[in-house]
Formats: C-alpha cells, structure tokens, sequence
C-alpha cells in the first residue's frame, strides 16, 4: 500500500521543515512526499521518501522552467508525478508528452506516479472508458508495466471538490487500467481521513495520491494508519 502526499504549490522550505519534523510515518505502509521543487531537498533531508509533481524529458537542454530527472536523482528525489490534470488542465500536458516524461523517469531510475481520469463532463457524457483506454494505452505503448510505474486515477470531477468516487466507481476504473497495464493503482480526490477506510478496503485499490488533506500532518498521519491497518 503506497500513500502519496502531492502538496501542489503548498509549503516552502520552513513549512517543509515543519511537517518533516513532526511527521512519523506509521510503520506498514510506503509513504511519498510531492513538494514543490523548492522544498524537495528539505523534504528529502528529513528522512522521507520524496517525489517531483512533474519531471522533463530531457536530461538537459533550451528548456526553461523545466527540472530533469538526472536533477532530481541527484538531488535525493525519489521519483515524479507525470500528467496530473492539473498539468493537463492548466499546462497543455498531453497524453504524448506524459508518456515521455515517464520514460525519462524510469530511465533515470526514478519511480513515476502517472495520473489518469475523466472529466465531470466526460463521465457525464459516458465517456469515462474511452477516456481512460486513452490515457493509459499511452503509457502501456510507450512504458508498459514497469517495475517503478505506478498509476494513480484521480477523476477530476473528485479533485479538491469534497466529492470522492463511490468505492464501486474507484473498483470499476482500477479494474480497467489493471486490464490494460499490470501496475499498482491508486485513488485519488479527495481522500479524507473519514473515507480513506472505505476507499482503501476496495480490491485493486493500491493505496492513494491525497492533495488538501496531506498538507496537515495529523490527517495525513491518520490516512497512513488506516493504510497500515487495511494492509495488516
Ligand atoms: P485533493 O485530495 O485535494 O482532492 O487532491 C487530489 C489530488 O489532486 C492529488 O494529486
């Protein structure tokens, strides 16, 4: 069971610092801090295993604002997130340029997280399969079912909402991207210390990718434990 905190554009060094200092990991469970890129080095000197929320596919080059994975190993970074909907939404990332930064990932010995899901208006169009046969035959052509790929399905509908798939939804899409791509899956959106339990206990949930409740230690804290527990 993998937990994943992505603290998006939350939490400098002296707030890393302060979360590292006070977080004690639950034994029984693989935990991942995703700061922003300023606060990986202090993430990483607390001891915790630390991923990048986005990495290029570059080693070097005419690339500015972008960060490399070569960087990041160097760094002590663990890994990367590629092709969070945010990135998608907001960056023009698509499911080609997702893919290639994956492959950088993984040639650099990083482990990847690679974000898949559908839109509320895709899912109300009925569109959620097609979606995610989409994003993840991406990644199964260019990746396949790498020993440090993970795929986390964050619908967006559920993403900073309050609104979380029903254990039934998260089932049936895990279900779908384990067809096409033999890797762990976690759930992400809105995941909570009260419906972590439910989400979690769901066959073919492999742990979860937590945004807003991962910015606080004891609700992030209480998430690794109920992980822990579900494991055990
Ligand atoms: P929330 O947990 O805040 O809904 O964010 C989910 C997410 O996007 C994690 O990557």
């Amino acid at each position: 069971m993998l937990i994943a905190g992505n603290w998006k554009m939350y939490k400098g060094r002296r707030a890393t610092h302060e979360f590292v200092e006070a977080f004690e990991p639950p034994p029984g469970v693989d935990v991942v801090l995703c700061p922003p890129y300023v606060s990986l080095r202090e993430a990483a000197a607390g001891g915790v295993r630390v991923y990048a929320q986005n990495v290029h596919w570059a080693a070097e080059g005419a690339f500015t604002g972008e960060v490399s994975a070569p960087m990041l190993a160097e760094l002590g970074v663990a890994g990367a997130i590629v092709g969070h909907s945010e990135r998608r939404q907001y960056f023009g990332e698509t499911d080609e340029t997702v893919a290639r930064r994956a492959v950088a990932a993984l040639e650099a010995g990083l482990g990847v997280i690679a974000c898949v899901g559908e839109s509320e208006e895709e899912r109300e169009a009925g569109q959620t399969e097609l979606v995610l046969r989409i994003q993840v035959e991406a990644l199964a052509d260019s990746v396949g079912a790498h020993e440090r790929l993970v795929v986390a399905y964050e619908p967006v509908w559920a993403i900073g909402t309050g609104k979380t798939a029903t254990p039934e939804t998260a089932h049936e899409a895990h279900a779908l991207v384990k067809s096409m791509l033999e890797v762990p899956v976690l759930y992400g959106g809105s995941v909570k210390p009260e419906n972590a339990e439910e989400l979690l206990a769901q066959e073919g949930v492999d742990g979860a990718l937590v945004g807003g409740a991962s910015l606080d230690v004891d609700s992030f804290t209480a998430i690794c434990a109920t992980a822990a527990r579900i494991r055990s």
